[in-house]
């Protein structure tokens, strides 16, 4: 792919993106008709996840109809040219009037982490990184905390079902031993995102979709964290432990997580 068509895939998606940012918010203005159901305990679905990830869908395939694409609604297959979807990241938020969620597109080129385009639109905040090129908030750099001592860090832990809860205990207990403050905002994408505009020092989970780190992992790595090989293996398709943090504090994380 030449550079032109990357560029012109990142410019084309700011733009569907924008557009989807204002089909959630109308949803998220409208809680009563959020047609909210549960796919399994804490694990939230609303008319909005569907609608917003159809209409990405739908405008992806006319735009660029050779890349495939993988949401998490709908699932999909993957290729040398994804983009990997979260329609909305932070559903149990979204479906609760908490304004901390957000729209997730990524771009995987031969595999590789290459475009990161994230809206979090209640919030009037749009990240945008392509690889090798840096990473932006609202048009404006961003970069890690730089931060150097657990003792002062604010590291976020993600947790789901999907892990038994003994373990994630285990690293929430290592991480307060550690002198850290652990916290969990419930979105795994703006998670990443607030390790790159150093809001947190660092973000980890045991498991997560990569749906809900294809885009936060570009935007993250071009503001300067360190971050595991989450597309390692069977990460596309079945996920993976994340670890992202400003770089000094990485040994000690992967030890406290126990993730490489
Ligand atoms: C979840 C959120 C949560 C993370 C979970 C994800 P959803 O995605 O990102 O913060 O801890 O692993 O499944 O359900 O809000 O799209
Ligand atoms: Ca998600």
């Amino acid at each position: 792919m030449t550079p032109a068509e990357l560029e012109l895939r990142r410019y084309a998606v700011q733009g569907l993106v924008a557009e989807a940012a204002h089909l959630a918010l109308d949803y998220f203005g409208k809680q009563e008709s959020l047609g909210v159901t549960m796919k399994g305990a804490q694990d939230w679905l609303t008319v909005a996840d569907g609608a917003v990830e159809g209409f990405l869908r739908q405008r992806l395939a006319v735009l660029f109809p050779s890349d495939t694409v993988i949401g998490e609604e709908g699932g999909g297959a993957t290729s040398d040219t994804v983009w990997i979807i979260d329609p909305i990241d932070g559903t149990s938020n979204f479906a609760r009037g908490d304004r901390n969620w957000c729209i997730s597109i990524g771009f995987l080129l031969n595999r590789v982490p290459t475009i990161g385009i994230v809206a979090a639109p209640a919030l009037d905040e749009l990240y945008v990184a392509q690889r090798g090129k840096g990473a932006t908030l609202n048009g404006q750099p961003i970069a890690v905390s730089g931060a150097e001592d657990l003792k002062r860090a604010c590291v976020e832990l993600g947790w789901s079902t999907r892990i038994p809860f003994e373990r994630y205990l285990t690293v929430l207990q290592r991480g307060y031993a550690a002198g850290c403050s652990v916290k969990r905002s419930g979105s795994g994408t703006l998670g990443l995102c607030h390790v790159a505009n150093g809001r947190t020092d660092a973000y980890a989970e045991l498991h997560i979709n990569a749906w809900d780190v294809a885009a936060g992992i570009v935007i993250a790595s071009e503001a300067g964290a360190s971050i595991n090989d989450f597309f390692a293996g069977d990460g596309i398709s079945k996920g993976n432990p994340i670890l992202c943090s400003t770089p000094a504090l990485i040994p000690q994380l992967r030890e406290i997580a126990g993730i490489s």
